[in-house]
């Protein structure tokens, strides 16, 4: 069993690792222990945005006299929303599927661990060994569970959830409480609140949204705040009993009581049971250290996606699959890390890439931000009765091109891409004055902070 390429793991950096090597004719092994797709397809990134194109269609139905309709809102099926969900999974699973099938990709399934004998390094699964020339290691990440007093019996009892268990809730509980202002806690704390759940988030640190931009992380903080959602910021989560979460703040113990509980303090690199020492590859915190090449220590082993634990998005593990695949196959690519775009699906989006106006100054750069309301775009206007949003971007003015742009608003995480491709081809301010965008759209918000900058 030699293969030019044996992939560890089957979700989106592994799968696309799979099928750009089996398409460009090299002979490919893929060995995926649960469902192909991953944590993005079948318990992350996808079956969250079908909950949440659900809590916008309640929602829609909510203000529906806002936009002149009349219609009256009942309730959330979250039966339904479920079912819909797995549908959705389901179609997407089959298409990674068919798709390894295309490329002559062998899919194997089992749990795979590294081993290195006589005969090379390879995938053993079972009593069989998959040899590769080379080998990409894809096994992702998993949901941190903090040593918290109570945590271990309130996650066996269905009481603590974390993002996998959350998404097959078939009853929204009466009250949820979030542990974790980040990613994941924002976008179920959303979906949740739509739905009509009493929903408190739990943050450790002043703000939410991690890195998110900070006038744009207050102002999506106020406008849940304005939908019901409840912040305790600066809190430590210090146990959780059968009845809710104790926490403490400015030196005193709190309780607040709730149906459910999801934790969502980040995630760690699955590194563990797979083999990395019999191959001695090189970790640090956990994750399997990689360079710009996505090598890891070892010749011909390369990490890509959440386990080299650089950047936890699925889009980067896209790209860094195919820089691994592309160096394998001999051509000069080099995963940067600089520009890469994220986005919480909240209602309403917040899109971000590059610097903020702190980083660049931090950086030395004579940066200058342009601001807008969104309103200054007329299709945000006509399709938003809720008029909050914001749209910043920022400039480098000596070099008179754009290294940041910073969104909240409906649609943004549609347009962030291409204002990616401006800041990473490092396209001049005179060249994008130049480009059409169509009218009307969102996208041309940017147009009008571009012609903001010189006034
Ligand atoms: P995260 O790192 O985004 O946020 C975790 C938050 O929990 C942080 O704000 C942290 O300060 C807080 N925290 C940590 N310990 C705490 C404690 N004991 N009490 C209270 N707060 C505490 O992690 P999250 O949301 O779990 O997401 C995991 C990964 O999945 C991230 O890398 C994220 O980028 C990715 N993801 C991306 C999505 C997207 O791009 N839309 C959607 C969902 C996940």
């Amino acid at each position: 069993m030699n293969y030019d390429l044996v992939v560890l793991g089957g979700g989106p950096g592994g799968y696309l690792a799979a099928e750009r090597a089996g398409a460009a004719g090299l002979s490919v092994t893929l060995i995926e222990k649960n469902k192909l797709g991953g944590t993005c397809l079948n318990e992350g990134c996808i079956p969250s945005k079908a909950f949440l194109q659900s809590a916008k269609v309640a929602d829609y139905a909510k203000h529906a006299a806002s936009y002149g309709v009349n219609a009256s809102y009942a309730n959330v099926d979250q039966k339904a929303v479920v079912e819909r969900k797995n549908r959705i999974v389901r179609k997407l699973v089959g298409g990674v599927k068919v798709t390894m099938r295309e490329t002559n990709v062998n899919v194997v399934s089992g749990e795979g661990v590294l081993v290195k004998d006589s005969e090379g390094a390879g995938v053993k699964v079972g009593e069989q060994i998959f040899y590769g020339k080379n080998i990409i290691i894809a096994t992702g990440s998993e949901s941190v569970m903090p040593p918290i007093t109570g945590a271990k019996d309130a996650y066996a009892s269905g009481k603590l959830l974390t993002n996998r268990e959350i998404l097959d809730l078939t009853v929204i509980p009466d009250s949820l409480t979030v542990i974790g202002g980040g990613v994941i806690g924002l976008e179920m704390a959303s979906y949740f609140n739509s739905v009509g759940s009493r929903v408190t988030v739990i943050e450790m640190l002043d703000r939410i949204g991690g890195q998110t931009e900070s006038q744009i992380s207050e102002m999506l903080k106020t406008v849940y705040e304005k939908k019901g959602i409840e912040f305790i910021l600066g809190a430590k989560v210090v146990g959780i009993t059968d009845d809710g979460v104790n926490y403490e703040i400015g030196g005193e113990t709190k309780k607040i009581e709730c149906d459910k509980i999801l934790m969502s303090v980040g995630r760690r690199a699955n590194t563990a049971n797979i083999g990395l020492e019999s191959l001695n590859i090189a970790t640090e915190r956990g994750a399997i250290v990689t360079d710009g090449k996505m090598k890891t220590n070892v010749p011909n082993v390369y990490a890509v996606g959440d386990v080299n634990g650089k950047v936890m998005l699925a889009h980067t593990a896209y790209r860094e699959a195919e820089v691994a695949v592309n160096t394998i196959l001999g051509k000069t690519d080099e995963m940067s890390y600089d520009y890469i775009p994220s986005v919480i699906y909240t209602n309403p989006e917040v899109a971000c890439v590059g610097l903020t106006e702190e980083a660049a100054q931090q950086k030395g750069i004579n940066a200058k931000v342009v601001s807008l309301p969104m309103q200054y775009s007329g299709r945000f206007v006509a399709e938003n009765a809720d008029p909050d949003g914001i749209c910043k971007l920022v400039f480098d003015i000596d070099k008179n091109t754009l290294i940041g742009a910073h969104m909240m608003g409906n649609s943004s995480g549609e347009i962030i891409y291409g204002v990616a491709m401006l800041i990473n081809t490092a396209v001049d301010v005179e060249t994008i004055k130049r480009q059409i965008f169509p009218h009307p759209t969102v996208s041309e918000i940017i147009r009008e902070c571009v012609f903001k900058l010189d006034k």
